[in-house]
């Protein structure tokens, strides 16, 4: 366990360049045990999710290096088909790896995922798509194992919703399936287009990737590929708001704007100048931030659901009453209780948060609870008046890098305290 000790009230300025996508290079590591032979990976984040990942593709067999933000895989030598229950739950984008070892091996055996606990987060999308390929599922104590016994057929699909991570896993297992996949009603994030533009290095014929259709002509094999991950864009707009709050400017050296398109205007909304270039975005916040009518999270491009945490922080000290809804998913607000504590007002009533803008928050001792809603402790222990302690910080590791020196390079102050008592920062 760690904590993150926080005095509020500073203004943040300065500029960044954002880290790699957690969500991008998670699924591309995964895809390192379809892509036979000597991937190098580079922009990979320094998280626990990666590290989760690594090991992961470790005990499936695969030779593993990383020097500093570059990972080598070297995928020749996978034996395992099997993710062991303690991996899967560690991190829920470990069913990412489905697609990736049924398309190497023939077969797959994994337990219910873990990750975040924003609710019921079932794979029911995942396991369906697979099936359409020509996998067989049997379940037994907790165990999915899958199997292909009359081989992979190519299939016309529709989603029921688009599902980042069953988009994914559909990209992986039709890459290798002979003749064309069709998915309809796809996931559009850009880390779906970042997974297929490695994919497609490695040989894989994906077309459309990033659109709602998506066609995939299966090849033979993949051979390795060298990739850079895209920059993180829910990380990105988490330092923006985080620098909004305290009526900071920050710049991004490396996010192109139209990744955080539903974000920009809400931004605006609250009172902040944005001027983007090519791929860089540069801020500056009002002395108090404005309200937002209501913001509903969407599947990309609508407003991100990773996003909804930190910005209800960043509402929880404006001018003004804001609502949010979240679409995506269904406990997604468990961080509105810890801002409570902190002063903060905020009704919610199943997927709906109505916040009324406070003035100041006090600092306190608050308990992170998922990745995201702890980044939204940290951005309202910024803003708080005193000293803040974020329990729990081990949630924020998961999809943040460093962030406590990232924020004490703009002017926070900020340290980290492991479990035995070291202070970093
Ligand atoms: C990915 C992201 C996560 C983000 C989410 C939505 C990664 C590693 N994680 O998660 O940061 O919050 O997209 O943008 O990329 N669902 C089902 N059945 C399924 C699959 C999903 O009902 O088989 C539901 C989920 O419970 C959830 C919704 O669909 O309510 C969205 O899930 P999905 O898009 O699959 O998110 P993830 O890929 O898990």
């Amino acid at each position: 366990m760690s904590e993150i000790i926080i005095e509020g009230s500073r203004r943040l300025t300065g500029e960044l360049t954002v880290q790699g996508s957690k969500n991008s290079v998670l699924p591309i590591l995964a895809a390192t045990v379809t892509a036979r032979g000597e991937n190098v990976i580079h922009n990979c984040p320094y998280l626990s999710d990666v590290e989760a990942a690594l090991e992961i593709l470790r005990k499936l067999g695969c030779k593993v290096k990383r020097e500093g933000h570059t990972v080598t895989v070297n995928s020749e030598t996978v034996t395992s088909s099997e993710i062991s229950e303690s991996l899967m739950h560690e991190m829920r984008s470990s069913v990412m790896f489905l697609g990736a070892i049924l398309g190497r091996t023939g077969k797959a055996v994994l337990s219910a995922p873990g990750g975040c606990e924003i609710g019921l987060r079932p794979i029911d999308i995942h396991i369906s798509a697979a099936e359409q390929l020509g996998a067989e599922l049997t379940e037994k104590c907790g165990k999915l194992s899958f199997r292909i016994p009359n081989g992979l057929r190519p299939a016309n699909i529709t989603l029921p919703f688009p599902s980042v991570g069953a988009t994914e896993n559909l990209l992986l297992l039709a890459s290798v399936t002979q003749g064309t996949t069709v998915i309809h009603n796809a996931a559009r994030e850009p880390e779906i287009k970042d997974l297929a533009d490695f994919l497609n290095l490695c040989g894989a014929r994906i077309a459309n990737a990033g659109e709602s259709t998506v066609y995939i002509t299966g090849v033979k094999e993949l051979h390795s590929a060298e990739y850079t991950v895209m920059t993180d864009r829910i990380a990105g707009c988490s330092y923006l708001l985080a620098a909004a709050v305290t009526g900071g400017s920050l710049r991004l050296n490396n996010l192109k704007p139209a990744h955080i398109g539903a974000v920009i205007p809400v931004l605006r909304e609250m009172g902040c100048s944005i001027v983007t270039e090519r791929n860089s975005v540069l801020l500056n916040a009002p002395e108090r931030l404005k309200r937002v009518r209501i913001i509903r999270t969407m599947p990309y491009p609508g407003f991100p659901t990773d996003i909804q945490a930190p910005m209800t922080a960043a509402l929880s000290v404006a001018d003004g009453t804001s609502a949010v809804i979240e679409n995506i998913f269904e406990s997604r607000f468990k961080h509105t209780g810890e801002l409570v504590r902190m002063g903060a007002v905020i009704h919610t009533e199943g997927r709906i948060a109505v916040i009324e803008g406070v003035r100041t928050l006090c600092g306190a001792r608050v308990r992170a609870r998922d990745l995201r809603g702890g980044f939204a402790l940290i951005t309202a222990a910024l803003k708080a008046q005193g000293k803040s302690t974020v329990t729990g910080a081990e949630h924020i590791y998961r999809g943040y890098e460093e962030p406590e020196k990232v924020l004490a390079s703009l002017g926070a102050e900020i340290k980290k305290v492991d479990k035995n008592g070291r202070k970093t920062n």
